[in-house]
């Protein structure tokens, strides 16, 4: 020792152990001096002596040792290696949702936003880190609607209500049901394959995805359910509507995703499931459709907040959803589209009988929502700043299965 530091203070240990916490107390003390200065440690554990000094070694500080008593365990400087470690650190931006830098840097990557990083932390390759790209303004507003409106599949259908259907009308529900599980399957796994590249400092987006998983698992669930309430058989899966989802999950583009599956395709959804709820000829498929739209609304809703964002700032944007839409096409040119099975299915459920009149009721029903869903996704095209014309040229390359 060159020369005695100035003491500052002193903290007691009393019977606190360094096992049990008591660095605490001494670095809340250290906390209020400068480097170089000191505090007295008094403690009435044996073992402080030898604790305190393998702590202080670890973390940078000087003991020294008066030969007084008063239970005086040692004179801890206070050494520079703390304020060392955190000289080179950074804040990843503010911590609110508001004034979000453009691009986040890698090197913020895990690190939470607006925490103090210490420098040195891995380079975390997140590709999606545009704000243009992933981030829209309504996504914190979203994310805390839908963690509020989750429901309990065993709690908000009544899976034991009392109905009868004749058998015709049970088998054009359970290939409905069919058909809406596989496209929930592929609803689920899209938004999953973006979640891990988005960028973590765009929390909420992440939040909202991940809700918009659990959704889409529930409705997986529901559906199943129902296909199976009175029977052990599924319905048909044709190729064409495969390969119709199969483009969904290939597509590796975050705005070109989002367009096919939220905007085109849940938009569509959405009105499928709205007609269903009006043909149901049973309570639960009623029920289960119900709650299906809610959350499917909120899917289209932050897939179009985002593709407004881009569309504003990057004007090559529609070009690259045009293309994507006339790729699609062409890939899905030779396949049936629609399964005619789940078309058949839809007309008898809207028809509600066997009698021609019913069925052409059923065929006119049918009809109307693929009007609607035209309708819908030539509205959705102009907001996102297509002609009227084009949006309506556009809509008609939409698959035939819907999604
Ligand atoms: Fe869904
Ligand atoms: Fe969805």
């Amino acid at each position: 020792m060159t020369s005695d530091p100035p003491i500052a203070g002193t903290v007691d240990l009393g019977s606190l152990s360094f096992a049990d916490g008591a660095h605490l107390l001494l670095q809340r003390e250290l906390g209020r001096i400068r480097p170089g200065e000191a505090v007295a440690v008094t403690g009435r554990d044996p073992a402080h002596g030898v604790d305190l000094r393998a702590w202080c070694r670890g973390h940078g500080h000087g003991v020294d040792w008066p030969d007084a008593g008063d239970g005086i365990v040692g004179v801890v400087r206070r050494g520079l290696v703390d304020t060392d470690r955190w000289s080179g650190a950074e804040r990843a931006g503010g911590p609110g949702p508001s004034d979000l830098v453009a691009r986040p840097p890698a090197r913020w990557g895990l690190g939470a936003r607006g925490a103090l990083l210490e420098a040195g932390g891995p380079e975390a390759g997140f590709d999606l880190d545009d704000r243009d790209l992933v981030w829209a303004n309504i996504a914190p507003r979203l994310y805390a609607q839908a963690a509020a409106r989750q429901w309990d599949p065993s709690a908000a259908v009544s899976w034991d209500a009392a109905f009868d259907l004749a058998p015709d009308v049970e088998s054009a529900v359970v290939q409905v049901m069919t058909y809406l599980v596989e496209n929930e399957q592929a609803a689920l796994i899209v938004p999953a394959r973006f979640v891990g590249r988005i960028h973590p400092y765009f929390r909420e987006v992440v939040q909202l995805l991940a809700v918009q998983m659990a959704d889409e698992a529930r409705h997986m669930e529901v559906f199943s359910r129902r296909a199976l309430l009175r029977g052990d058989r599924l319905g048909r899966s044709s190729a064409g509507g495969r390969a119709s989802l199969f483009t969904l999950v290939s597509e590796t583009d975050f705005a070109l995703s989002s367009f096919l599956l939220s905007v085109l395709g849940e938009g569509s959804f959405v009105d499928l499931l709205l007609f269903l709820d009006r043909h149901a000829p049973d309570p639960v498929t009623r029920r289960i459709c119900q709650l299906a739209v809610q959350d499917e609304r909120r899917h289209v809703v932050f897939g179009m907040a985002h593709l407004e964002n881009q569309a504003a700032v990057d004007p090559a944007l529609r070009d690259r959803l045009r293309a994507a839409i006339h790729r699609r096409h062409d890939a899905l040119m030779d396949t049936a589209g629609l399964n005619q099975d789940v078309l058949d299915a839809l007309v008898l459920l809207a028809a509600g009988g066997w009698a021609p009149e019913d069925i052409a009721r059923g065929s006119r029903a049918v009809r109307r929502l693929q009007h609607e869903m035209d309708q819908g996704r030539q509205r959705r095209l102009v907001r996102l700043g297509f002609g009227a014309d084009e949006a309506a040229a556009l809509s008609a390359l939409h698959t035939r299965n819907f999604m």
